[in-house]
This record gives C-alpha cells, sequence and structure tokens, in this order.
C-alpha cells in the first residue's frame, strides 16, 4: 500500500488522507489540520492549494489540455454551439433536441431588460466602460426579479439563469451604444443567440444589419472558448460570494468586477492596446521584448503567461488559427495580427520566456478578431464575460447544489503590532 501521506509536527503524526480525482489529480485533505495542531497553510495566490472539487471543467496545464464535463474544447470548437455548450457546461450534458429547443426558446424570450432598467444608462457618462456598466447591472436585476434572491427557492434557478443568460447581451449591446450615441436597438426573437448581439451592437433604426453566418460562427466560437476555465479568478470570486447563499446576480456581478482585471480578462483589450501601440512606435519587436524581461520595466508581454498552461494555451491554438481565416474571409488585412504573430516568434525563441514557460494565452489573439467584427477594444472584455458566464452559472449552482457547501472564510497568518493601547492625543508622535 502506498506510503500514506503524513504530516510530523510538535512531535505528532498528523495523517493526510489523499483525495483522488477522475483525472488523477492529487490533493492533500488538510480539513482537520488546524484543529489537531493550530496550525494552517499559507499560500498566497493559492499557487498550490484546490479550494474545492468540481465536475465541470478539466484543465492540465503541462500537456495544454481543456475539456467541458469531458469534451475537449477542440471538439466543441469545431461542432457545437454556444448555446449548446452552455447548456453542457450548466446541466452536465449536451441537451437533447428538445431540451436545447426548450432552453434556446428560454434565451430569445427573455432577452428584453425592464424599461426601467433602460433609464439606467441616462445616468452613465458616454466614456463609462463597458465593465463598470455590465457589473451594475447585472446586480441590478436582482431589483426586478426579487424572487431571485431566495436561492432556496429552487424553481427560480432555471428562469434566472436563462434571463441572465438572455438579458445580458442586451445589456452590453446597450452600453455600446451609449458610448457611441446611437440609439438603442431591441432584441429580435426571430434571431439565434450570437445573431440577436450583433444585431443590437451594429444594426440602426435607419437601415437594417445583414446578419453575417460567418460572423456568427466566428462569435459562436470565441464565446464557447472563454465559457468555462475552471477554479480562475473570477470563477473562485462567484463561488466565494455565492458561498454566502448570495443570488446568481450579486455573485455574478462579482465575478464581472474580477475578471476586469488586466491581469485576468481585461488583458485582451490591454493586449490590443500594447499591439495598438508598437505599431504606432514603429519600433522592431525586439524592443518590445527586452522592455518585457526588463525587471525595471514595468512593461509585461501583455497575453502572454498563465498561472496553469505551462504550455501552449489550447484556446490560443484556436483562436491563431482561426484569425487567418476569419481575416481573410472579411478581406481585412491588420498589421497587428503581424505584430502578434512576430511578437510570439521572437519570445518563444528567447530564453527569458523558454525558462519560464511563457506562451501566448487566450487574450493573446482574442481581440485580433474581435476587432475585424468590429467590436471596439473597451468591449473586449465584456465579449469575454458574455462567453464565460455558463461557467460562472454552472460553478455558482454546482456549489449551491454541494452538500458540502460551506461559506468561504480563508484563514491569514497575522504579523501586526502584538498587544497594544489607545494613546491620548498629546502622547502621540508625528
Ligand atoms: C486569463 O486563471 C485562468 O484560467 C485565467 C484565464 C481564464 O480563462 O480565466 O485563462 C484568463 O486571465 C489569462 C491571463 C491574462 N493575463 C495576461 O495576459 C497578463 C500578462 N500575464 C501575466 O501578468 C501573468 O503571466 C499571469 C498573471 C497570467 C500569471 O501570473 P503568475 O502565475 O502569478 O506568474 P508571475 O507573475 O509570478 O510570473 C512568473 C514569472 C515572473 O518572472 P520572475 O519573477 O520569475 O523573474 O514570469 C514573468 C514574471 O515577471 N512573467 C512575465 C509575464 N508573465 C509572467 N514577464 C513578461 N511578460 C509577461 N506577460
Amino acid at each position: 500500500m502506498a506510503d500514506r501521506p503524513q504530516l510530523h509536527i510538535d512531535g505528532q503524526i498528523l495523517d493526510l488522507p489523499l483525495i483522488v480525482g477522475s483525472e488523477n489529480e492529487r490533493g492533500l485533505d488538510i480539513s482537520s489540520l488546524r484543529t489537531k495542531t493550530g496550525t494552517v497553510t499559507l499560500d498566497p495566490g493559492f499557487m498550490n492549494t484546490a479550494s474545492t472539487s468540481s465536475a465541470i471543467t478539466f484543465l492540465d496545464g503541462e500537456k495544454g489540455i481543456l475539456r467541458y464535463r469531458g469534451i475537449p474544447i477542440e471538439e466543441l470548437a469545431e461542432k457545437s454551439t454556444f448555446v449548446e455548450t452552455s447548456y453542457l457546461l450548466i446541466y452536465g450534458k449536451l441537451p437533447s433536441k428538445p431540451e436545447l429547443e426548450n432552453f434556446s426558446r428560454l434565451l430569445t424570450r427573455h432577452s428584453l431588460i425592464h424599461e426601467d432598467m433602460k433609464r439606467f444608462f441616462d445616468g452613465y457618462p458616454g466614456t463609462a466602460h463597458p465593465m463598470a456598466i455590465l457589473s451594475s447591472m447585472v446586480v441590478s436585476l436582482s431589483s426586478f426579479y426579487p424572487e431571485a434572491v431566495d436561492i432556496k427557492n429552487h424553481e427560480q434557478i432555471d428562469i434566472t439563469i436563462g434571463r441572465l443568460l438572455a438579458k445580458v447581451r442586451t445589456i452590453a449591446a446597450f452600453s455600446y451604444k451609449k458610448s457611441i450615441g446611437q440609439p438603442f436597438v431591441y432584441p429580435k426573437n426571430s434571431l439565434s443567440y450570437c445573431a440577436n448581439f450583433l444585431n443590437m451592437m451594429f444594426s440602426v433604426p435607419a437601415e437594417d444589419y445583414p446578419v453575417d453566418e460567418e460572423t456568427v460562427k466566428a462569435l459562436n466560437l470565441l464565446l464557447i472558448l472563454h465559457a468555462d476555465h475552471e477554479q480562475n479568478c473570477s470563477t473562485s470570486t462567484v463561488r466565494l460570494v455565492g458561498s454566502a447563499q448570495t443570488n446568481l446576480f450579486a455573485s455574478i456581478s462579482a465575478g464581472v468586477c474580477a475578471l476586469w482585471g488586466p491581469l485576468h480578462g481585461g488583458a485582451n483589450q490591454e493586449v490590443m492596446e500594447m499591439l495598438d501601440e508598437i505599431h504606432a512606435s514603429g519600433q522592431p519587436v525586439d524592443s518590445f521584448i527586452a522592455r518585457a524581461k526588463d525587471k525595471r520595466s514595468d512593461f509585461r508581454l501583455m497575453g502572454f503567461g498563465h498561472r496553469v498552461y505551462k504550455n501552449y494555451d489550447p484556446r490560443a491554438k484556436i483562436i491563431k488559427a482561426a484569425c487567418d481565416s476569419i481575416l481573410k474571409k472579411f478581406g481585412v488585412k491588420d498589421p497587428k495580427l503581424e505584430i502578434a504573430l512576430r511578437l510570439e516568434e521572437v519570445a518563444l525563441s528567447d530564453d527569458y520566456f523558454i525558462e519560464r514557460k511563457l506562451y501566448p494565452n487566450v487574450d493573446f489573439y482574442s481581440g485580433i478578431i474581435y476587432r475585424a467584427l468590429g467590436i471596439p477594444t473597451n468591449m473586449f472584455t465584456v465579449m469575454f464575460a458574455l462567453g464565460r458566464l455558463p461557467g460562472w452559472i454552472a460553478h455558482w449552482k454546482e456549489q449551491i447544489e454541494s452538500p458540502l457547501a460551506r461559506i468561504g472564510r480563508p484563514r491569514q497568518i497575522y504579523t501586526g503590532p502584538t498587544l497594544n493601547h489607545y494613546l491620548p492625543m498629546d502622547q502621540r508622535t508625528g
């Protein structure tokens, strides 16, 4: 029998049961550590810490594997749609024909937002970042659907999930229209999920927007590739907020805020701004690579590196291949793609990046396609959020349905002043 993991501490021996997952990932169960030894573990950034077990998404960072409910991302990217993949993530299986029809109908019939919510947009300046609008509008949905606040009311969960998936497109498109001073375009029930979003984004009352099937296909691909990624920063945020039995709208709103960070989903906007800066500078990419390696510089090669992938991000591989075909289809020649390809070529042959196993991640090429679809740079992270929504929902749902669910409350190692006392003003210095 393999040795049972044990911890020897202060003269006592503590067995640490080994938990083994379905893909043979191993974890030490330390749930009795503090009770039995008075000691906690310390792991900044949770580099070595699993916060939960989960049956939704498996990724192997060394081999560059990503599967949703066991299905490789490559197969879903080629054969599925975003709505079908959303069902797979949330309900744990590919939908039957009637299940997919019912789910699609649910998303179609709940895409309007309350007319009072439209007035919220009047208060934002035209320069408001659409991620700020998205997070506040999503949490505000709980004011219009108060039955969603009681998460123990299981009957409302499916309709709440449908409302959220259906309405975020409308909120996102309205935030874009607000930023360019164009009238809001209402959803059309005759259009598919992605076509409806594109129509709300790009059509105007003065003329129809011809929904192009290639554009719809490209958007489905990008949303599928962003749909889940196990315990990343924003999904962990959704789980932590949801662990307090917080309703879905508020939990997802917190996830939107976490995703906005430039080290996380905000990187896709940063990548495009970096490529624009390099293009405008006329400098060779080598000078930017040198800056990325220089510890004195705060410049980072955005879209490169990953906490888990120490190999090429499988999503970046698919998006990079799609860039070529999509730009050719749209007859777009984007010099930023050439710059990105050159950056990758130089970085992947440079010891600094090789030693640190820094490869392009999902954000490195995605902006090239978003731009070719006509989506402005400051909407890129909103697009990431639209894609990630079913993953966030799936994790929130998995957690509230788990009998093991408890409120998340990490411990700490205190390093502040020991016992101290209040000082009257006349005794204070400084
Ligand atoms: C996403 O977790 C997920 O799954 C996230 C995500 C998802 O789908 O949810 O995949 C989406 O967020 C992708 C990542 C997007 N972020 C970026 O592209 C920002 C640029 N990359 C990073 O800043 C960084 O690589 C992170 C944040 C992604 C990962 O950070 P880590 O794991 O904390 O690694 P680190 O910052 O400690 O870096 C390790 C070393 C350091 O050098 P040394 O101190 O060892 O000398 O690598 C260097 C870093 O300086 N490094 C980089 C770099 N990324 C890491 N150097 C230059 N350019 C970079 N991009």
